[in-house]
Parts: structure tokens; sequence; C-alpha cells
């Protein structure tokens, strides 16, 4: 099928919405959130929207319903429903790779159709669901077992980027709904130490890898994976413990197999899904073990209900269209270069990691489709960490700080720990920072208070600093499902504005090809012929010198 190339009939910066959208922005730029409020006193219920159990604030944002109209008018002007549509379709959107783009298909339930170079691939989706599942129940009930006829009390993923963000996160996230009795535990870094503690305190003959590669070519998952082979067989002395003891979850069997893992032990997903896009597929197979098959698939509805309210609300009332929208508003009119991410659960510590792969691998393009320049910035530096922690870490820069950073606060109406006072002091918290964020305090007020001037400079916060707020009722798989999916389609809004291609990730090349001319001469026994830069030269050089056993 023919890449559908969206052909702008202009340039980005030279549509209407565009130049709108500046003369716009010198308007409202100095205009503060309390006179936003103060004119609209039903502002806060007037710029919110309730979508699938989701319920997103975005009335703290510097933008008015002028602002929205023009943001709107820039996405019909980009053709993003075309790109939807596209995506949705099945159509090779990943222009430089020559690839669909079909995460979506991965939570399509049974019965629905997508078909991808003539097949239908929802019956395969579910197939291999089905298996992870069988194989899911096989190891949590302790039909399966290990090679010395133990029961599995351990899973550690093996996996890097897509392989091992997405599982860790939603372990994580869904520890309350995991089973207990087994220990999960991530190792992504090729530095041994995290093979080393993650590995330290449990027993082989109770352990099971997944490995997790999509394309099973990956250096540090590789060596990861050795070095786990190797740790089994030490202890368990025979290379059928391999078959007992080893799982693989990628996109290329042959690999799979000279690496000795039993093809009947392999959960396969395709070529359609992007590593970041993959924690719906068999990727998730750690998380399944976890959390058990149902509540996965209770996952997938909630990736799905965001999906299907993405492809069918209108962009006014579309979530991820508009935090999308506002998001690029700041981008790319107010010059901000980051957005926080700050989840007031502490079940989400990892999803600020998770989406930075998701946002910045996607995003950070500096080129078009076409492949030219651009000439406007393109994906955001995605940060944070939870609340409260994060208070009393890096949010003085937030409030006080020379720099503009739009903040996404993420909180639950129900804590799944109900530990009182907790959670109240939880939520008050989250709804304190962006009231005072927005709001901030004048000089006025601090000197009604009684604070004497020279300290009036230093306490005052000018606030107007945004933040969009998304409130759920508590944290399930499902809502899990519909947090990831919304954030995924966000991307995609914005990737399809900036006309980039949000599904390739060349900038990563460069590195490990560099690394590949490295290691050997690390490893050399006499000093080899160095060819690089004098500074990278002197530092394989004092690496060799004082390197231990040198
Ligand atoms: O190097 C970047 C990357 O290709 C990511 O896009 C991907 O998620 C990660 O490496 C791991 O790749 P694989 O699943 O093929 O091991």
């Amino acid at each position: 099928m023919a890449a559908q190339m969206p052909n702008p009939p202009i340039p980005l910066t030279e549509r209407p919405a565009w130049t709108a959208l500046q003369a716009h922005h010198r308007e409202i730029r100095s205009v503060h959130l309390r006179t936003l409020f103060a004119q609209d006193p039903e502002r806060g219920e007037r710029l919110a929207l309730e979508a699938i159990g989701l319920y997103l604030d975005y009335s703290k944002n510097r933008l008015t319903d002028a602002t929205i109209g023009l943001l709107l008018q820039l996405a019909e002007e980009s053709g993003l429903r075309a790109r939807v549509d596209a995506m949705f379709r099945g159509e090779p959107i990943n222009l430089t790779e020559g690839r669909a783009v079909l995460h979506v298909a991965l939570r399509a339930p049974r019965g629905q159709s997508i078909v991808v170079d003539g097949q239908d691939v929802v019956p395969l989706v579910h197939a291999v669901l089905d298996r992870m599942a069988d194989f899911t129940n096989r190891v949590r009930s302790g039909a399966w077992r290990g090679q010395t006829g133990r029961r599995i009390r351990n899973v550690v993923n093996i996996g890097i980027g897509g392989s091992d963000l997405g599982p860790a996160m939603a372990y994580e996230a869904l520890r309350g709904y995991s089973d207990r009795d087994l220990t999960f535990r991530f190792v992504s870094n090729v530095d041994g130490t995290d093979f080393a503690e993650a590995t330290r305190d449990l027993d082989p003959a109770e352990t099971l890898f997944v490995v997790s590669s999509k394309t099973f070519t990956t250096l540090e998952t590789l060596t990861n994976a050795r070095t786990a082979r190797d740790w089994c067989l030490r202890a368990l002395g025979d290379e059928q413990a391999v078959a007992r003891h080893f799982v693989a979850v990628s996109t290329n069997a042959a690999d799979v197999a000279r690496f000795g893992i039993d093809p009947a032990n392999m959960f396969p997903f395709w070529d359609w899904v992007g590593g970041r896009y993959s924690l719906p597929s068999a990727i998730g197979m750690s998380l399944m073990l976890a959390i058990g098959p149902d509540h996965f698939r209770q996952m997938l509805a909630g990736f799905h209900a965001m999906d299907a309210h993405f492809r069918t609300t209108p962009f006014a009332r579309n979530l991820p269209v508009l935090l999308g929208l506002i998001g690029l508003w700041y981008t790319n009119f107010f010059g901000a270069e980051t957005v926080a991410v700050l989840p007031y659960d502490q079940y989400l510590g990892r999803l600020p990691a998770y989406l930075q792969q998701l946002d910045m691998e996607s995003n950070g393009k500096h080129v078009n489709l076409q492949g030219r320049a651009v000439s406007y910035d393109t994906g955001p530096i995605v940060w944070g960490q939870p609340g409260t922690n994060g208070q009393h870490a890096f949010y003085q820069l937030i409030h006080q700080g020379t720099r503009l950073v739009p903040c996404d606060f993420i909180g639950f109406c129900q804590s799944l720990n109900p530990l009182a006072p907790h959670h109240d002091l939880l939520m008050a918290n989250l709804f304190a920072q962006t009231e005072a964020l927005a709001f901030g305090k004048t000089a006025q007020e601090l000197a009604a208070e009684g604070v004497s001037d020279p300290l009036i400079p230093h306490r005052a916060f000018d606030g107007n600093r945004p933040t969009n707020t998304l409130l759920a009722e508590r944290m399930t798989p499902e809502t899990l499902g519909k947090l990831v999916a919304l954030y995924e389609h966000k991307v995609f809004v914005q990737a399809a504005i900036w006309q980039i291609n949000a599904f390739d990730q060349w900038g990563v090349e460069l590195g490990k090809a560099l690394a590949l001319e490295i290691t050997p001469e690390l490893q050399a026994a006499a000093d080899p012929p160095l060819a690089h830069d004098s500074s990278t030269n002197m530092l394989i050089r004092r690496y060799r010198q004082h390197r231990a056993g040198s």
C-alpha cells in the first residue's frame, strides 16, 4: 500500500492558523491567569473535559477560547484527521522504515478486523495473548516448574528501552494487582551491576528469565541474557535448563533460536509495533505474569477505550488532541523547552521515565517527512517525579525560576492504600501546587501579611505558570491503559502537526556503531592505534591505564 504522504499546500509556519496564533500570542503572552479567572468565574468548570473516566482540567493554562479555536484550526489545516485515519487503517506511515504503525491493533477486541498487507492481524494478536495467558497460568499455578522441579518464584525481565520501560513502569503502577508470592526484577543496563544486584538474592532453580527484545540484536540485552544463561547453568549444570528458565519475546525467531531458546517458548510480535509502543504486545509478558491475564486484558481494554475516543471524538472534546495542542502552544509560541509530568501516585513513579522514551524518541526530530530541516521546535524535554517528593526538590525552579515549565499533574480520587490521612494530604498538595503555580502571591499580599520590604522580591510568586490536571477515580489496569494511550496519541497529534516521523529513531544509531568500534580498542592486549579525536583517544588511553587488572 502506498504511503499517503501528507503534502500540505503550504509549510506549517505559513498556515493561516499558525500566523494567527503568532499574532494571538503577542496579545495573550502577558495576560495573567488571575485576569483570565477573574473575567470568567466559570472558567474552571468550562475549560475541563470528562471522557472515558478521565477528567482533564485545562483551565489553568495561558489560553482563551480563541486560542483553542485557533489551535483546532491548526489541527485541521495540518490534516490531522487524515493522519489519524491513515494510522488506524494500517497505512505505512513510518515512511523511513516503510512500516505500518499499528499498536492500536494490539488492543483491538476479538472480532474487530485490521488488515496489514492483506492479512487481518487481530486474530494473530489474540492468538499470542492466549498463549501468553496459558503460559502465565502455568507459571502462577506451579504447573510450569524449573529444571530441578521447583516452582518459579522469581521473574527477571531482560530488555532495554521499550522492552524494559513499559513492563517496568506498568509493573510498578499495577503492583497493587500483582501476585505477591512472585518477585519481579527488571535488568536493562549493560553495566554488570544491574544484573548482579537484580539476581544476588535469587535462587536460579526458582528463576525465570523473560528476554525481551524486538530485534534480538540489542547489545545490552544480549549481553545480559548471556550472563543470565551462564548464571543459571553454573548453578543448574545442565543445558536443558535453558528451556525451563528462559522465554523470549521478539520479532526475530531466528536469532532467538540461535541464542538457544526453544521457539516454543517465544512470544512473537510484529514489525508494525514500535519498541516504545510495545507494552500492550507480548513485551508485556513479565507484566502479565505479575498481574495475571484478566488484569492484563483490562489494561488492554483501557488502551482500546482511549483509541476509540481518539479516533471518533470531535477534536474540541478529544483528550489527546487537546493535550497535544496545548503542549504545542507552549513549545512553539511560548518557547517552553520542557514539560514536567508529575504523578501524585507512588505507583506511577516510573511514568516520567516511560514518557521520556515515548515522547523524546518519537518527536526528537529535526527534519520533516520530506527530509527538510524544520524551522520550528519539535518534541520537548520530558521529565518529572512523583509528588510530593518533587515538591521538596525541583518545584522551586518551576515556581520562581526564569523558565516556563508547563506541568501535567496526575492524581486519583481514591487510594489503593487508604491509610488516613495520607490520601487527603497527597491530593491537597496536588491541588495546592496547581493553585500556587497559577495565581502566585503578589508583593501587595506579602506586604499586607507584614513581610519586610527587602524580603518581598524573594518571597513573591509571579504565578501564571501553566498546568493541566488529570484526575481518575483510582489506579486500575484499565486506567493505566487509558493514560498510556492518552500520551501515545498526544505525541502522535504533535508529530502530525510538526510533519515529522514519530516512529523511527535513527538518532540512536551512531553511538551504537561507535561503541562497537571502541569495544575492541578497550579490550586489545597491546595499545591499539587510535584514530578518534584527541579527546576520545585520551579517554580510551586513560581507561586502559587505570582499569582493574592493567
Ligand atoms: O536504541 C533504541 C531502541 O531501538 C529503542 O527504540 C528500543 O525500544 C530499544 O532500543 C530496544 O530495542 P529491542 O527491543 O530491539 O532490544
